[in-house]
């Protein structure tokens, strides 16, 4: 490469990151303006912060992190940065109780954003620290999913609709299972491999004995089969915690699903629908693991689900760089076929995407839904948190949550990555997390 190439290259990837940056902001810009202003004070999930929250949050943490994280610089409206710096998890916890005039005004928030924002810029025009500005993008593309939950359970009246992509096809093929072959998966990440979270690291091949794995998702209308056959009814199907949680939530069917007589309908982002039979059940982990212990089956391990998606049938002792990085192959997702990155709001049928099969056959393992899986969410041996994030994934590895892969109609191209992995609590019912079945 000419020297004068060498110098330029750095600095079109860091215009490039902005480029990203400034992408994910009108993304997330855009989400707030599909919600009515006087919605912004709703919280329409319990266990979370009311809307206005986000609308600081997302400034609050990119100028945490490089305004007053690593360029230590003053900021332009200190009395809000740590107002708005952290979301919540609460495990069992008690539901947040404050009111909406707890909170700063409309005008306070957005003129916080634009203030923050503007200072933020004025240190981005010098700042070079890579891993700094992919945690800021993918931070921000993980809260326009989170969002996206957020608004899917506001009112269809306190929201406005937006457009998305129709699906062209139904898979046309009865629920089957595939039998994956022993053999190697590779978890994490390598040191040359590109950004990653924390949790992603170390990178490491790990052995899996032969299992079968439903190639479709679990649908709403298999799932009916169990609510009819009265799943929620039946105690040795649960856990004692996840029994003694629906007990008090009165839980007798997913989520998403509403009761009409003895019909049911589905809430989808922006209108109520017949229950689409042919879309993934949207489940909690207790859910779905019920629904797996009624067909004698389990939940897929982590690694069943990488040696499902990414492995190469000829090639059973895979290592690294043997396996594919997507379940399709190697081209990008922004090329590939699948229910991911923004283009719809909702579910497609399953198997809607045949251009995105793993090389087993399995058929959307990216997109369409996140995927529980039966591991607890833990550290990889080796395991070091960012110095300049510490709590990211560390405060998560309570045995309290599992790992989710794959990625849903919301979830970023960047966050589809093989080695990218998302965890949420198990009795949580808001999220686009599916699940499908194996046999061990
Ligand atoms: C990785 C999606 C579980 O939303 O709780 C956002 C991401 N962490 N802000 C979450 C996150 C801090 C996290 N998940
Ligand atoms: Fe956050």
């Amino acid at each position: 490469m000419p020297a004068a190439e060498a110098v330029r290259q750095p600095e079109r990837k860091r215009e490039a990151l902005l480029a990203r940056l400034a992408d994910a902001r009108a993304n997330t810009d855009q989400l707030f303006d599909l919600v009515h202003p006087d919605a912004l004070y709703d919280r329409p999930i319990p266990e979370r912060h009311r809307l206005i929250f986000y609308v600081g949050h997302l400034e609050a943490f990119d100028w945490n992190l490089i305004g007053a994280g690593a360029r230590e610089r003053p900021s332009p409206r200190a009395s809000l940065d740590k107002l708005f710096a952290f979301g919540i998890d609460p495990v069992g916890g008690n539901l947040p109780s404050d009111q909406p005039g707890d909170w700063p005004s409309l005008e306070q928030v957005r003129d916080y954003r634009a203030a923050t924002r503007h200072a933020l810029d004025t240190e981005l025009a010098t700042f070079r620290d890579e891993q700094m500005l992919n945690v800021a993008i993918e931070h921000r593309l993980m809260h326009a999913e989170t969002l996206a939950y957020l608004l899917h359970h506001l009112p269809f009246d306190r929201k406005k609709r937006a457009r998305q992509d129709a699906f062209f096809t139904g898979h046309g093929a009865a629920p089957h299972m595939v039998t994956i072959p022993a053999g190697r998966a590779t978890l994490g990440l390598g040191p040359e491999g590109g950004f990653g979270w924390d949790n992603e690291f170390r990178g490491h091949i790990v052995d899996v004995p032969a299992f079968a794995i439903d190639a479709y998702n679990v649908t709403n209308g298999e799932f009916l089969e169990f609510v009819k056959a009265g799943g929620y009814l039946d105690r040795s199907l649960w856990s004692d915690g996840a029994w003694e949680w629906i007990q008090s939530q009165n839980v007798t069917r997913p989520g998403f699903w509403n009761e009409h007589g003895n019909s049911w309908s589905y809430r989808a982002m922006f209108e109520e629908m017949p229950l689409p039979l042919d879309w993934p059940v949207y489940v909690s982990h207790a859910e779905a693991s019920a629904y797996a212990r009624w067909k004698n089956r389990a939940l897929p391990s982590e690694a069943q689900y990488h040696r499902a998606a990414f492995g190469i049938p000829a090639n059973a002792v895979a290592g690294d760089g043997d396996e594919n990085p997507f379940p399709w192959g190697h081209l990008a997702p922004e090329e590939a076929a699948g229910n991911f990155d923004f283009r719809r709001w909702d579910p497609a049928p399953v198997g809607a995407h045949p251009g995105g099969r793993s090389e087993f056959g399995v058929s959307d393992l990216t997109g369409n839904g996140w995927e529980w899986t039966s591991t607890l969410f833990a550290p990889f041996d080796g395991f070091e948190a960012f110095p300049f994030y510490r709590g990211y994934s560390a405060d998560f590895y309570d045995g309290k949550h599992y790992v989710m892969k794959g990625g849903s109609p919301r979830t970023a191209a960047c966050l589809l990555r093989r080695s990218f992995r998302n965890w949420f609590q198990p009795h949580y019912p808001y999220i686009y997390a599916t699940f499908r079945c194996v046999e061990n």
